[in-house]
């Protein structure tokens, strides 16, 4: 209680933002200089587990890689942020009966079972009432409920604490996307269907106005698409995950006509495999746009920002753009910083993974403005 006092009244100034996927570990690390943010740090460190390393030994494994990178790096803020996402988070936007902070408190299990595929007792129950409604006469409120399963809280809160940070919050993936958003763009425009496609899951946000409607995560991701690349070509999740970087898909007649007579047929099955997942990614996040439309919405998407190691495969905006028919932009997270040398010299490929560990260390710093 103490600690949370203190920290209320002298707000700690650099926080990390620590986005700990399956692939890769990101970090993103501001500083405010004259009243300025600065860059500070950033890395994005691949993962590579033993084969038979168990879930403590991972676990363990990341907080050295973590804690190794900050000593390289000299970075000495004692303070982090890491975000859960995929079957450890659920969150839904409701509508819940209108009730008082303490009412809801008390009744909030019972009004949010309905909502929450989970036993009530495995997870950490958070609600964000957003404003009042009335829905047939009757006095409601839009609420966004958060169900966090208290066991991944724990394994994100313990990595942290074994690479010798102070956890002080454990976010979503999809909400540390909104706070980036906030900042690439304070102006919100149009309604955003934000796609970030990782390595197992794929985190949909679908933002009107700079207003929240879906969240939602879907489990097609780079690790379907090596599936389905080892499947076509019988090779190894790890060989076509190589071959899925190097290939990307063809999606212009010119382009599969230039594989055609390269004999390029590792690239014409890579694109073949890859098209087949982004169509059954395509199905499900049409799904989800149908559902923001049900909702009474007037305008459709206009627009879709990529971000995720998966923003990289080859020819990916090309693809969403002619099947959505929408523009199709792929995230720099530090776009608003101006022409830091700093974040200018991140390589082009790494700057849409970087996205979430972005909003995790400017979700710190907006809440203590
Ligand atoms: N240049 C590239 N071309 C194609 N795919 C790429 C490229 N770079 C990375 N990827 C893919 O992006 C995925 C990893 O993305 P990311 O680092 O965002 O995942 P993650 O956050 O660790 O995963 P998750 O959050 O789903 O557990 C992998 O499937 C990887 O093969
Ligand atoms: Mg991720």
């Amino acid at each position: 209680m103490i600690a949370d006092l203190i920290k209320k009244i002298f707000p700690p100034k650099d926080v990390v933002g620590i986005d700990i996927g399956s692939y890769s570990v990101k970090i993103v690390c501001f500083t405010e200089e004259k009243k300025e943010l600065k860059l500070k740090d950033w890395g994005y460190i691949p993962l590579a587990f033993k084969a038979d390393a168990t879930p403590e030994e991972k676990r363990l494994a990341i907080a050295s890689e973590i804690k190794t990178h900050l000593k390289k790096k000299g970075v000495s803020a004692k303070y982090a942020a890491a975000s859960i996402s995929g079957n450890a988070v659920i969150v839904r936007y409701v509508k819940l009966p209108k009730l008082g902070k303490k009412e809801l408190a008390l009744t909030l299990g019972v009004e949010a079972e309905p909502f929450i595929p989970f036993d009530i007792k495995d997870v950490n129950l958070t609600c964000y009432v957003l404003n009042d409604v009335t829905e047939e006469g009757q006095p409601k409120m839009d609420a966004v409920l958060v169900a966090a399963k208290k066991e991944a809280v724990a394994d994100k809160l313990e990595m942290l604490s074994a690479a010798g940070l102070e956890p002080l919050v454990i976010d979503v993936d999809s909400f540390a996307l909104e706070t980036l958003y906030e900042r690439l763009q304070p102006k919100p425009e149009g309604t955003v269907l934000f796609l970030n496609i990782g390595h197992k899951v794929t985190n949909l946000s679908i933002v009107s106005q700079g207003v929240t409607r879906v969240v939602r995560d879907i489990f097609i991701a780079g690790a379907a698409f090596d599936k389905a690349i080892g499947k076509l070509l019988k090779a190894e999740p790890m060989a076509a995950d190589i071959l899925k970087k190097s290939k990307g898909l063809l999606v212009t007649d010119e382009e599969k006509q230039a594989a055609v007579s390269d004999y390029d047929k590792e690239g014409i099955a890579v694109s073949k495999a890859a098209t087949g997942v982004l169509r059954d990614l395509y199905t499900e996040v049409s799904r989800s746009i149908d559902f923001y439309l049900s909702q009474g919405a007037e305008n459709s998407v206009s627009r879709i920002m990529l971000s995720g190691g998966m923003a990289n495969l080859g020819n990916i905006s090309k693809f969403l753009s002619a099947e959505f028919k929408v523009p199709v932009e792929t995230v720099d997270p530090f776009s608003f910083l101006g022409e830091q040398p700093l974040a200018r010299n991140i390589p082009r490929e790494t700057l849409p993974a970087l996205s979430v560990a972005a909003g995790l260390a400017l979700r710190k710093m907006k809440d203590w403005e």
